[in-house]
């Protein structure tokens, strides 16, 4: 992609970095961010240079409202990618949960609302989706047509002794206080992850832009200099790079370049339209992920994370279990028929890749 004038909201965040990396040499990216920017051209991160041959600007949105400054550049831009969100590396709490479902539903619906009002809309419209959506997989994989959602617990978590624990004690209490046809007892019938990937890709799929292509991006793991190669290089260092729960959990992942290639894919052929899952065609199980992670950093051993110490830790760090411990297993059936060849097919190739860029003290304590 040469010469385009691509929009990514949400793009201060590791995957944006990445795309805005991957095309803002060639292209004119635009980052939609909440963060304070001192001018049009002022960059936060500092990350992407103008020196470096990079042409990338940044512009300020609350995530909610369309402002005249950025439809501006809607109006004449080539792409939008939108992927704008609170990060679900967060504990499940109400407050929580109602941040990171607003904030995809509120900036989806602003840019739904920018592209309609475009007098010359853009062509293409990529939303970020999850792989996530799809239910805890221990038997098969899932594809785009034949992958089962359901967004019942019983069909997703509870996965430990711990959880199974906390979610009776849960309902026994909302049975107590509010009965079992209220509200909150059905609640806890419903997991949230799953719940929150439906109701923001129905979201998406409900603004109408006629003259915009649509496409959301079912993104598995993404694997890149960031995101979560972070929590596992502090894993690494202290010692804890084995399995986590019982390790037979499926692990689908995506090479960060491959994501921005995917976009790119998209924009190449005008047939390509609706979800798209994007992960690696070779998912491997928690336990050969850690392995091959392990080869890669030159950690002979690592001591595995059973179930109740990642329901402990993650109590304390202020994040979920589930985030590890759910088996995700989907495959990239509708890419793969299309034509679309993956750089990364293996995950020794991408941890090795990511691994040579990366200095060894952040995976290595000398
Ligand atoms: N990383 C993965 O493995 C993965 C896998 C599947 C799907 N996804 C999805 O892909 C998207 C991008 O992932 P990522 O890893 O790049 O996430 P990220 O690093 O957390 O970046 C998300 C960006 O969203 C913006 N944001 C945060 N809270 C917001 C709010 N309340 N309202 C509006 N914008 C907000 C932030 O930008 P500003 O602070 O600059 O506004 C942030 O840089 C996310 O929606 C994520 O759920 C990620």
């Amino acid at each position: 992609m040469k010469n385009k004038k691509i929009i990514i909201a949400g793009g201060t965040g590791f995957i944006g970095q990445a795309m805005a990396q991957y095309f803002g040499k060639d292209n004119h990216v635009v980052i939609l961010t909440r963060q304070s920017v001192n001018g049009h051209n002022n960059n936060p991160n500092r990350l992407l240079k103008a020196s470096d041959g990079y042409n990338v600007t940044y512009w300020r949105w609350d995530g909610k409202h369309v402002e005249q400054h950025w439809l501006n550049d809607i109006e004449d831009c080539d792409v939008v990618i939108n992927l704008a969100g609170k990060s679900v590396n967060c504990r499940y709490n109400e407050r929580n949960k109602q941040e990171v479902l607003a904030s995809r539903v509120d900036a989806t619906q602003a840019i739904g609302q920018a592209i309609r009002h475009a007098k010359n809309p853009p062509q293409l419209w990529i939303n970020a989706a999850s792989a996530t959506i799809y239910r805890h997989a221990m038997d098969r994989p899932q594809e785009e047509e034949n992958g089962e959602i359901s967004d019942l617990k019983q069909d997703n978590m509870p996965y430990s002794f711990l959880d199974r624990l906390r979610y009776r004690w849960k309902k026994a209490r909302a049975t107590l206080l509010h009965g079992k046809n209220s509200a909150s007892y059905q609640m806890l019938n419903k997991d949230f992850s799953v719940g929150i990937c439906q109701q923001w890709e129905q979201t998406f799929f409900e603004e109408h832009t006629p003259a915009t292509r649509k496409v959301a991006l079912r993104a598995a793991i993404t694997l890149g200099a960031g995101g979560v190669m972070v929590p596992y290089f502090n894993l690494l260092k202290a010692g804890l790079g084995g399995y986590q729960g019982n390790g037979r959990q499926m692990y689908s992942w995506i090479h960060e370049e491959d994501l921005c290639r995917i976009v790119e894919w998209c924009y190449d052929h005008p047939e390509a339209e609706g979800v798209y899952n994007c992960a690696a065609p070779n998912p491997v199980t928690n336990t050969d992920f850690m392995r091959t992670l392990r080869r890669a950093t030159g950690h002979k051993f690592g001591l595995p994370a059973f179930t109740w110490m990642l329901e402990l830790g993650a109590g304390l760090i202020g994040t979920e279990s589930e985030l590890v411990l759910k088996s995700r297993w989907v495959l990239p059936g509708r890419l793969l028929r299309s034509g679309f060849r993956f750089k990364y097919l293996q995950a020794d190739e991408a941890l090795q890749d990511i691994v040579r860029k990366t200095p060894r003290k952040k995976y290595h304590l000398f």
